[in-house]
């Protein structure tokens, strides 16, 4: 059978961090248009994901997943349509156990053939695939079985392990089929929550790549509970991860602050570059970190981080992130667009929680008179007036 698309780490969005149980085939309709009208399918953005609660309690007599009566009345399936039509796909979710977590419905365990049909047979592009009400049985077996459910049904759905990291699944999720697992248990819209996950990301880069990505749970930004200097590290920081760039929000009501996180271009180019080789931690002085991932153009890219509570100064010279030697570097600032030439240190002050992200690539170009500044012009930043040093 297809293997799905998943060369780049999945984008869409799921309805969970936002909706939670309150879900129904207009939000789904709605949120589809939106992810056109908005521009993010255009950033390519493409799947539109149901999480928990799209079901009835119990199966049909004939043992197959019910649409929920009142808040799904057209089917799965009419949605499905409706998605294609606008070029989107769509994903669902349910559980490696007898109910979902919500317990609102049944869970796959022991139904995954049956329902691997159904839902290929629905038009279902993605499977979210949590571990809730499992019984204690062996996670391996549990996720192998829907795995080849999902396989016999010659329809390229993608599958997503939400097994929160319990048992490895980094070691054995493309083994199972997967092609992306989470890491961690479940994200929450705050700083502590967003530190939280991205310290249990350290060391896992090595499983991940094209085909089979860790995830690090879906995106918070612009749900409210963070402010956008907040939310622009998390956005950065994901997509420097390889994290599934899955949005979390009401699609239908972005403030500009939100829109201009979600559809950064530069950033998403960061997320979905081809050579797939996931960014990591080069540096942690405690309260101020240095990330980098190589591109497959030859370029780095660096977010220098201030997780602390104060303001502060973080630098990073162009070997520790893995640039080649060079007399020089041209530098862009991912969030503003600003290049400037650079001999060979990167520095920002940054407010609390705050983060700048550059792209690095070595230059020819000979250094201009001594560099002062980046001209940092994102009201987040504050631009240092200490000169850059060589190293
Ligand atoms: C678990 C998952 C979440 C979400 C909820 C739904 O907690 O980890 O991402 O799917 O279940 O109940």
């Amino acid at each position: 059978s297809e293997s799905p698309p998943v060369a780049t780490p999945p984008m869409g969005w799921n309805s969970w961090n936002k909706f939670g149980c309150d879900i129904n085939e207009q939000l789904i309709r709605e949120t589809a248009d939106a992810m056109v009208s908005s521009g993010m399918k255009a950033a390519g953005y493409q799947y539109v994901n149901i999480d928990d609660c799209w079901a009835e309690k119990n199966r049909t007599p004939d043992g197959k997943y019910e649409p929920h009566r009142t808040r799904f009345p057209s089917g799965i399936k009419a949605l499905a349509d409706y998605v294609h039509g606008k070029g989107l796909k769509l994903g669902i979710y349910t559980s490696a156990g007898t109910e979902t977590c919500a317990r609102t419905m049944p869970g796959s365990l022991d139904h995954e053939e049956v329902d691997a049909r159904t839902f290929a047979e629905w038009g279902v592009d993605y499977l979210k695939y949590d571990n809730c009400n499992n019984q204690g049985r062996p996670a391996l077996e549990r996720y192998t079985k829907m795995g080849e459910a999902l396989k016999k049904t010659s329809r390229p759905i993608v599958y997503a392990l939400c097994e929160w990291g319990q048992n490895k699944p980094w070691e054995w999720g493309r083994n199972a089929g997967a092609q992306l697992w989470r890491t961690t248990g479940d994200i929450t819209d705050t700083w502590a929550s967003v530190m939280n996950l991205l310290d249990q990301q350290v060391g896992l880069e090595a499983y991940s790549g094209p085909g089979g990505w860790n995830d690090p749970d879906m995106l918070e930004v612009g749900n409210g509970g963070m402010t956008d200097t907040e939310y622009r590290s998390h956005f950065a920081l994901w997509s420097l991860l390889n994290a599934p760039l899955l949005a979390g929000n009401d699609l239908r009501s972005m403030s500009e602050a939100t829109k201009k996180i979600l559809l950064n271009k530069d950033l998403l180019a960061v997320n979905q570059d081809w050579g797939g080789k996931q960014g990591h931690k080069v540096r942690d002085d405690g309260d101020t970190e240095v990330w980098a991932k190589p591109m497959s153009d030859g370029s780095n890219v660096v977010v220098l981080f201030n997780r602390g509570g104060a303001s502060a100064t973080v630098s990073a010279t162009a070997k520790e992130i893995g640039a080649p030697a060079s007399s020089g570097y041209r530098v862009r600032d991912l969030w503003s667009g600003t290049e400037t030439e650079s001999a060979g240190t990167l520095r920002a002050g940054l407010p609390s929680h705050g983060s700048a992200t550059f792209r690095v690539w070595p230059s020819s170009k000979p250094q201009a008179a001594p560099h002062t500044t980046l001209s940092l012009q994102a009201p987040e930043y504050v631009a240092t007036d200490k000169p850059f040093t060589t190293t």
